[in-house]
């Protein structure tokens, strides 16, 4: 139940007169009473003595995040009206002014608003301001039955995105359009409850994807497939559950057939109980959202469906439970991943890179310029980044660049963590090629290490890889618990800008 969208060419005047619930006007960025839209650009707009009288008197601030409120206000159609300044006109403080907006519009029943951009260098910034409508709107349903409502109590339906030019916006808004239904999508299965997103349930909904979207192909292998590929890595997590694992592969090939694709792996634990080491009771359910790195794979997909750039995607996902049973794999088991290399298991919950690997080595027969993996993978990331960036893991400067770039782009962050191989030394073991865990320390880079073993031969890089991990940024916990959709923003940021 994705919000509508639709963009308007609007004069502030013929914004004003927009029949609609509530009204948010974003400012220019420099005097807010010389607002210039269209053909009324000497300040004739029918707020632009409340807006100047306003602000004269110290009752409205020109700082992003300030706005004013007002209702029934005259040759304005809309029962409210909120006034935005955009600040500095960035991508941040036009995030700020249009989450200002939605906070000021409250609890109100507001089925239908006009979004007016009031200055053209802020059409480039309509994909963050979508999102934040989209964000501040959203509603779970799949095991709510009931209400239609978002947290507000707001039941909107339509925006109308009003600017300059909307032939000048079309790119944009096309972008955010995407980058909206990707989001939510993303959104949907992450917060599903792991009893409404297993694994097969996963491969289902990446093959309805598929059907709904003839642009995208799906291929979905289960445990017959899998063992006969030797992915005796991910084999052994799923080994614990009654539910079997699925191996989703996506394509979306919008691009010339001879060139390479961008390879997006996506971790897909759909329950982590840590297995036989299994975890400590207090919040486990949160571990529901161990498929957030499949969830933003899968919004990616979407977002592609619905834009067709012209680009090669493929996308991986490894999913299944990791379940402590008589089946399960115990500590101190070894096991052999696709591409021959033994593992030692000596912690089941370290099972993240344990099913990654095999997809990494699977990833290199597409010949890929790049392959990223998404995946919340240590609760040391999250430790040592918190919520705001994710860690971004790779030998690879330039891929690093890209997107570190992207997510400042898109205010989808991520900071570089290092990958020394000093930080490989733990992994050492007396009876594998590798040990899945590292003593205690730096653990986000060790999990990191690992995974990079299954990315080059003999030190030499198979494809150009990073590695994010967005343990701490994926999902909000407490009151506001749900799933943040990152990092489809960065991602779709990225694959647009090659
Ligand atoms: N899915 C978890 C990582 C995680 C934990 C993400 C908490 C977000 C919040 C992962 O599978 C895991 O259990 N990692 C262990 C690794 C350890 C056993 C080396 C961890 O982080 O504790
Ligand atoms: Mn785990
Ligand atoms: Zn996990």
């Amino acid at each position: 139940m994705t919000m509508k969208f639709n963009l308007k060419s609007l004069t502030l005047t013929q914004a004003c007169a927009e029949k609609s619930d509530a009204l948010l006007v974003l400012l220019p960025t420099v005097d807010a009473s010389q607002a210039k839209q269209g053909k009324d650009s000497k300040a004739s707009w029918p707020l632009a003595q409340t807006v100047k009288g306003a602000q004269a008197n110290g009752d409205f601030e020109d700082k992003a995040g300030k706005a004013l409120t007002l209702y029934g206000a005259a040759g304005v159609s809309s029962r409210v009206a909120v006034i935005l300044s955009s600040g500095d006109g960035s991508a941040k403080d036009v995030r700020k002014a249009v989450q200002a907006g939605m906070a000021a519009l409250g609890g109100r029943s507001v089925k239908k608003i006009t979004l007016c951009v009031a200055d053209a260098l802020l059409t480039a910034h309509l994909p963050i301001a979508m999102q934040v409508i989209a964000d501040a709107t959203y509603v779970y349903t799949a095991t709510k039955g009931t209400g239609t409502k978002d947290k507000a109590g707001r039941k909107l339906a339509q925006v109308t995105v009003g600017v300059a030019d909307s032939a000048k916006a079309k790119k944009a808004f096309a972008h955010g359009e995407a980058l909206v239904a990707g989001m939510d999508f993303a959104k949907e299965w992450a917060n599903r409850p792991a009893n409404f997103a297993t694994p097969t349930m996963l491969g289902n909904a990446a093959k309805s994807l598929a059907k709904a979207h003839p642009v995208v192909l799906c291929e979905v292998l289960g445990p017959k497939e899998v063992a006969k590929l030797g992915m005796g890595s991910f084999i052994s997590v799923a080994r614990g559950s009654n539910e079997p694992l699925r191996f989703i592969v996506l394509k979306y090939m919008g691009g010339a057939k001879s060139v390479a694709p961008t390879v997006l792996i996506g971790k897909g634990v759909t329950f982590d109980t840590g297995g036989i080491s299994l975890k400590g009771g207090g919040g486990m359910d949160e571990m529901k959202f161990d498929m957030c790195g499949a969830a933003s794979v899968l919004g990616t997909f979407r977002a592609l469906a619905e834009l067709k750039p012209k680009l090669n995607v493929i996308g991986l996902i490894p999913a299944t439970e990791n379940m402590p049973s008589g089946h399960a794999t115990k500590p101190g088991d070894v096991v052999t991943a696709m591409d021959g290399q033994t593992i030692e298991v000596l912690n089941t919950d370290a099972e993240g890179r344990l099913i990654l690997n095999d997809a990494l080595v699977y990833a290199k027969r597409f010949k890929p310029a790049a392959v990223v993996d998404i995946a919340t993978l240590t609760g040391a990331c999250g430790v040592a980044l918190g919520s705001v960036r994710a860690g971004l893991f790779s030998t690879n400067d330039v891929l690093t660049g890209e997107l570190l770039a992207a997510g400042e782009r898109a205010l989808d962050l991520a900071w570089r963590m290092p990958l020394d191989e000093d930080y490989a030394e733990g992994l050492k073991s007396n009876f594998a090629d590798v040990a899945n865990v590292a003593p205690p320390g730096g653990g986000a880079v060790t999990a990191a290490k690992f995974l990079q073993r299954f990315t080059e031969t003999d030190g030499a890089a198979h494809f150009p890889w990073a590695h994010l991990d967005i343990a701490g940024v994926a999902w909000k916990g407490g009151k506001e618990k749900g799933s943040t959709a990152r990092p489809v923003g960065m991602l779709l940021e990225w694959l647009l800008s090659k």
